[in-house]
């Protein structure tokens, strides 16, 4: 693929193809900036499963601010697999299929991050999909495919279906950020972090004219609970903290996790009108239309090898908060320095443990992608969604490059370190491991991989 971008932002950057396998100098690890109304041509191969894939400015220390203002796009991979899918339920793109890209916003708002949204990463108070909103879609008696792509700086979503009365409506999960899954999956309802895809159908073959459907993010438990707080602030935190705790997960919480919240959540710095956790509905289906529609859900959708993890070494990765900065394994991103030494050609499981006293946190891995292999001592509104015995949701399933791993969560992923053998890829490739809570990567929440 050949691609050439014009940077038109007014200030230098550099693209991160995400999800895609790209040899270093192509990619985003710091090396080719470009220039102010310069343009840059990128040529590479692409090698990834069909998926609906994205790139953005990665820029370190103004990632947030660029992707906040909109630099970004999204890169549609097809093959046998996806033309399969769409001839078996008659998909168009732009009709019956459709990209939801969602991202909060802070209404009139340039980017201005203060302390308290560096600590907890910005949200917006309106969530836009592909840039409007309150959107809604006139929708017929059918199935539709929506491919959802969280870029939203920080916001974690819950997202599920209703009815106008509030009836739960499920959906089948077919795929997420590395292509379709191997079978659907039914849900009903996801959570999604910053930079997950989300591919889904839903079918409103049985629905009426006149009815009207909601997506919504529904209501949960954000977990900040970074700070061990001087006992005796628990009292007060909820009413006076304003936190984005909702009422019924609020009654639920153990009174240490309420003790351990004693840093700043004012109103204003931690989501506003809108906090973290807080239901909202983002789109409106507007079903106008019968059709007559009989076509079914194919029960094979891909095909995936899992990864050999028989003769492999396992990487503990610490997700913590200590003077001032987030941090993995107690560093700091340190531009040049890469903490992380992978062999070529080897596969790894990594062991990514987030502290109990921290928030979730969104970690993503250029160039590989994981394969989810297990979820422990996971809080209980991630347990309550869990589909196998290894604690996995559907959301884990197919291949990942992105996994929220919530506050006292252990997530193990397998990771494939093989490259192509050609001269791209020759040399030491760098690569980016770091929390896509966009706040957290440019506070330095990343380390640098090196694959010699
Ligand atoms: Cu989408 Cu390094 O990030
Ligand atoms: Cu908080
Ligand atoms: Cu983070």
């Amino acid at each position: 693929m050949r691609i050439t971008l014009d940077n038109a932002i007014g200030e230098p950057t550099i693209v991160h193809w995400h999800g895609l396998t790209i040899e270093t100098r192509n990619d985003g690890a710091g090396a080719t900036l470009i220039n102010e109304g310069q343009g840059y041509s990128y040529d590479f191969e692409v090698r990834d499963r069909g998926g609906l894939y994205w790139y953005h400015p990665h820029p370190h220390g103004q990632t947030a601010e660029q992707a906040y203002r909109g630099l970004f796009g999204m890169i549609e991979i097809e093959d046998d697999d996806e033309r399969t899918l769409r001839a078996a339920l008659d998909l168009t793109p732009g009709r019956s299929e459709i990209p939801l890209v969602l991202q909060d916003r802070r209404t009139g708002g340039e980017y201005a991050a203060s302390e308290a949204d560096r600590m907890h990463g910005l949200l917006g108070d309106t969530v836009l999909i592909n840039g409007t909103a309150c959107p809604h879609l006139d929708v017929a008696t059918r199935v539709y495919r929506f491919r959802v792509l969280n870029a939203s700086n920080a916001r974690t979503y819950r997202l599920g279906f209703r009815t106008a009365t509030g009836d739960n409506v499920p959906f089948a999960l077919i795929g997420n950020d590395g292509g379709l899954l191997t079978a659907p999956q039914p849900c009903a309802e996801v959570f999604l972090a910053s930079a997950e895809r989300l591919d889904l159908l839903l079918d409103l073959s049985a629905a009426a004219v006149g009815d009207t459907l909601y997506l919504d993010t529904r209501a949960f438990d954000p977990m900040h609970m970074e700070m061990p707080a001087a006992s005796g602030e628990a009292a007060t935190h909820d009413a006076a903290m304003g936190h984005a705790m909702p009422a019924e997960t609020a009654k639920e919480a153990a009174p240490a996790e309420h003790a351990a919240m004693g840093h700043d959540h004012s109103a204003v710095s931690h989501g506003g009108t809108f906090p973290e956790g807080a239901t909202r509905a983002l789109l409106e289906l507007n079903v106008r239309e019968r059709v007559s529609y009989a076509a079914r859900v194919p029960a094979r959708l891909s095909s995936l090898v899992p990864i050999d993890v028989s003769n492999t070494s396992e990487r503990a990765l610490r997700l913590g908060f200590a003077k001032g900065r987030w941090r993995i394994n107690d560093r700091v991103f340190a531009m040049g320095e890469t903490p992380i030494e992978v062999k070529r050609g080897t596969v790894e499981v990594w062991l990514i443990r987030n502290y109990f006293n921290s928030m979730p946190h969104a970690m993503h891995l250029h160039g590989f992608h994981f394969e989810v292999l297990e979820r422990q001592t996971s809080p209980d509104q991630i347990a309550g969604l869990r589909i196998d015995e290894r604690g996995r949701l559907a959301t884990d399933l197919g291949r990942k490059d992105t996994v929220l791993v919530w506050p006292g969560e252990t997530v193990r992923v397998a990771i494939d370190f093989s490259l192509p053998r050609t001269t791209a890829f020759a040399g030491d490739q760098i690569y980016m491991f770091h929390c896509h809570n966009l706040e957290h990567e440019d506070g330095g929440m990343m380390l640098g991989v090196r694959i010699v």
